[in-house]
């Protein structure tokens, strides 16, 4: 065999045996998910709750923190009984740093100045003097919902 006919040879095979794999790189991984249709987004709640986080976040943080309609919102499990929530506005009343729930001594804590509200928002040390204003949360499935209106 000729130089120039072994060349020609070497490449075309070359290239036949790069094919399938340059094809492969291209195409999608997930045949699955490249011909199926996203699912539809769930319809909008009526009842004025708003997803907060979930079940497992909650059990994972011991807290959720979300901006719910403009609000900044904590929401904890109730230490007294662990079936409910307790949510509760997540901005200090003293000068509205975010305050933080301590599993351990069962309070929120603000660490700007120091000031610690119980689980029901009462003012347990200033220098804040007004509670945290509290609202509706509950648990439907795997979903924490809190409705702040
Ligand atoms: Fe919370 Fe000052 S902002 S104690």
């Amino acid at each position: 065999m000729k130089r120039r006919s072994f060349l020609t040879w070497f490449s075309a095979g070359w290239v036949a045996s790069c094919l399938p794999l340059a094809i492969a790189a291209c195409s999608p991984t997930n045949t699955e998910n490249a011909t199926s249709t996203p699912e539809p987004a769930p319809p909008p709640r009526t009842d004025g709750f708003e997803l907060a986080g979930t079940v497992a976040d909650l059990d994972r943080d011991s807290q959720i923190i979300k901006t719910i309609a403009g609000n900044k919102v904590a929401v904890i499990r109730n230490p007294k009984d662990s079936n409910a929530l307790i949510a509760l506005d997540a901005l200090c009343t003293h000068q509205a740093c975010t305050v933080t729930w301590k599993l351990e001594q069962k309070e929120f804590s603000c660490g700007c100045h120091g000031s610690k509200f119980a689980p029901d928002g009462a003012v347990t040390k200033g220098p804040a003097t007004d509670p945290l204003k509290s609202y509706q949360a509950k648990i439907e499935g795997d979903k924490v919902l809190v409705k702040v209106s």
